[in-house]
């Protein structure tokens, strides 16, 4: 352990010009990168980012949701993040008479804010290197088993006594793939509330044509607010509550960014896998990605149709939509992505030579023979796991009487149970049916079924099948008329049929369950996977875990010159590069800004992802930008840069030399989304809003300079 990070030290001091990659700890930034940021631009100090004696830009981050990062703006709790982060909450706001998805919204007073039960703001009280405490007592002759299970007893024991009488929660996280861990004091706050969010016309102009792609003209933002008991402390959500001021919040610069610039995005970036072997990059590029991206092609399909329908379907599932299309579309990326950098072919010629330096060292001249078994007997399993998951199981109404197994408990439940069963289900049939749409549904299951009956082995299909070709008759679509054949016959075909079977909840109720075939459909592709894949996967995951940690080890020890920064594993990280254009192909060439003359530009009233406001047009007619236009007289609204950021990283800071926020992250450029799996410093651009375009917004488009008061704003 020690001797892995005196030969990363090594390696640091010993390199001095660095290309952009890299997702870095808060906590070490002094140590490592603080000279290299320095060079490139940044004025501040290390303890300027993170520090635990005094506030520090990581008090002003915070994981929005579960999958986001958003940044503090103001003294009285005020909170940036991506308009898409804040998607779902903006949605379970709208219904069709308050339609804030399309029309936007905004508190004019703080009466106004919306409390979002559910949604949580955390902050990171503190970080500390806990990989002795972790591996106290673990021996090298120890089992895996063992081992496991020590690690996870002193984790246990590490997280308990790091919170004891306090309010925070501590996470541990490994880190270098289990060489090394740290513990993670987390302060969460439960009363956050919508405060505002431009339509999506703006918000998520260009919506899934543009996603992933630049040039982009996205007004990706919302706004919230966060909330605490008059003690300054998190608390559930009360009238009482008062705004919470927060240790630091960011300055705002007007100055925009020239190419060259330096930036930092620090926020939480969820997965990347950069040191993977070529046989688990091939099995991406050929499996995994390629099957996910055809079942999805079908399902937005249906989906798409559907919304084309009526607005209530379209605002139903608009959030559904965005999250499949958005994995679907930046696989297609990463899969080019991989090819144009022939990654398995850079793979293999890395591990000859790491063959040969390993074939006589007993602990690692295996690795790659044991990486190529345990992929090989991993690639049906992991078919099998993707059709069930996206197909099988992937129908909302399947989905749902998945959650629903327990009602079957009906069979001999006291009467207390049984009404609490009842409440659950009614409780639980409200969330799923407020989104949910039966047509939709029905030609959705038709099209899982089918792709689910077609790819997998027969062994695997639930017993309803056999009934396909009897149902159908001379149907011209027998999935379609097995499925509305199943619709007919089952309560999960709509909230009425369910919230009546419910109602009507008795110990006789489990034989319908079980007579039901979506029910029924839905509990043996579940079994099925329980016995068959699931506990093999997690062998070979584990497998593979081991691998990873000794592989990863291995490759450090290998290349003692290069600079290794841990996978992304959702926690803070510091990453920072260069305002950068690129050319995403032979004869192109990409400005690395965008502007509001890029959006009328595209305006077209035919295409939904294209109709610019009215409001908007008007703004642009009138060259009424304020002090937020640029020093070119345009009104910017994003840049590129060559920050390392993936998923996770939506809704991060992105802070200029002097710490100031310039702007808020939002995406990735397609040709670089294998950034996750083979980072290429000529590709990979991190896409940011220009802060100016939320600010215009607010101020001219909205109407509510009361929130650029609270700000601070410098010239
Ligand atoms: N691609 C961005 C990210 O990975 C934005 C996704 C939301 N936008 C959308 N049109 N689906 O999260
Ligand atoms: N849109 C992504 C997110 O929600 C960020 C884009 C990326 O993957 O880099 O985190």
């Amino acid at each position: 352990m020690k001797k892995i990070f005196s030969i990363l030290i090594f390696a640091l001091l010993s390199c001095s010009l660095f290309a952009d990659e890299g997702m870095w700890l808060p906590l070490l930034i002094e140590k490592y990168n603080i000279a290299d940021m320095q060079k490139k631009g940044f004025k501040l100090t290390a303890e300027d980012i993170y520090s635990i004696n005094h506030a520090s830009m990581k008090d002003a981050i915070v994981i929005f949701g579960g999958g986001c990062t958003g940044e503090m703006i103001s003294n009285e709790g005020l909170l940036i993040t991506n308009h898409h982060c804040g998607y779902g909450t903006i949605q379970r706001h709208s219904s069709v008479e308050h339609d804030y998805l399309t029309d936007g919204f905004w508190a004019m007073s703080r009466k106004e804010e919306l409390a979002s039960p559910g949604l949580t703001v955390t902050f990171l009280v503190s970080m500390e290197d806990v990989t002795d405490k972790v591996l106290n007592g673990v021996t090298p002759d120890m089992s895996d088993g063992d081992r496991a299970t020590k690690i996870l007893a002193n984790i246990a024991k590490i997280k308990d006594e790091s919170v004891k009488d306090t309010h925070y929660q501590a996470r541990i996280e490994s880190f270098y793939n289990g060489n090394q861990y740290f513990l993670f004091k987390n302060e969460v706050f439960e009363d956050v509330r919508l405060v505002g969010a431009p339509p999506s016309a703006i918000g998520k102009f260009g919506g899934d044509t543009d996603n992933w792609m630049w040039p982009r003209h996205t007004g990706d933002f919302s706004l919230f607010r966060v909330y605490c008991g008059k003690d300054g402390k998190p608390a559930k959500y009360s009238d009482d509550n008062i705004p919470y001021t927060p240790k630091k919040f960011f300055p705002i610069s007007l100055k925009g960014v020239q190419e060259g610039d330096f930036t930092m995005v620090f926020g939480y970036p969820g997965t990347t896998q950069e040191y993977l072997p070529a046989v688990a990059v091939e099995q991406v590029m050929y499996d995994s990605d390629p099957t996910r991206i055809a079942i999805r092609d079908k399902k937005l399909d249906v989906i798409k149709a559907g919304m084309e329908k009526s607005k209530l379907t379209r605002i139903q599932y608009s959030n559904k939509a965005a999250s499949i299309a958005n994995g679907w579309k930046k696989w297609q990326g990463e899969i080019k992505g991989l090819k144009r950098l022939d990654a398995v072919t850079v793979k293999r010629n890395f591990e000859e030579g790491f063959q040969k330096w390993a074939n006589d060292k007993p602990e690692y001249k295996d690795l790659l023979n044991d990486y190529a078994n345990v992929y090989a007997e991993m690639k049906p399993l992991n078919l099998a796991y993707i059709y069930i998951t996206e197909a099988g199981l992937g129908s909302y109404a399947v989905s749902f009487a998945n959650q629903m197994r327990m009602l079957e408990s009906c069979k001999d439940a006291s009467p207390e149970n049984l009404q609490s069963l009842k409440e659950m289900a009614l409780s639980k049939s409200k969330g799923n049916y407020k989104d949910y749409d039966e047509q939709v549904e029905i030609r959705l299951f038709a099209e899982m079924t089918r792709i689910y009956k077609e790819n997998m082995p027969e062994k695997y299909w639930p017993s309803a099948y056999s009934n396909i070709d009897k149902v159908a008759k001379s149907a011209s679509d027998k999935y379609m008329a097995f499925a509305e054949y199943c619709f007919s016959k089952s309560v999960f075909a709509n909230q009425t049929k369910f919230d009546n079977f419910v109602n009507g909840l008795s110990s006789k109720s489990a034989k319908t369950l079980t007579s039901d075939p979506i029910y029924c459909i839905a509990k043996e592709i579940m079994d099925m996977y329980k016995k068959d894949i699931r506990m093999a996967l997690i062998d070979c995951d584990a497998r593979i875990g081991k691998l990873d940690r000794i592989y990863m080890k291995a490759q450090m020890e290998y290349e003692p010159q290069k600079r290794f920064f841990p996978d992304a594993n959702f926690t803070l990280r510091v990453t920072y590069g260069q305002v950068t254009p690129y050319q995403p192909a032979d004869g192109i060439d990409y400005e690395y800004f965008t502007t509001l003359d890029g959006i009328i530009e595209k305006d077209n009233p035919d295409i939904y992802d294209y109709k610019v406001p009215a409001r908007l047009k008007e703004l642009y007619e009138k060259k009424d930008y304020g002090r937020y236009a640029d020093k070119d007289g345009k009104l910017h609204v994003a840049f590129t840069a060559t920050n390392h950021t993936t998923g996770g990283n939506s809704g991060s800071p992105v802070i200029n030399g002097n710490g100031e926020l310039i702007g808020v992250n939002f995406d990735r450029n397609w040709e670089g989304t294998m950034s996750d799996i083979m980072y290429d410093p000529e590709m990979c651009r991190n896409i940011s809003l220009d802060i100016r375009y939320a600010l215009f917004l607010i101020d001219k488009f909205a109407g509510a300079s009361h929130l650029i008061d609270e700000m601070e704003i410098r010239k």
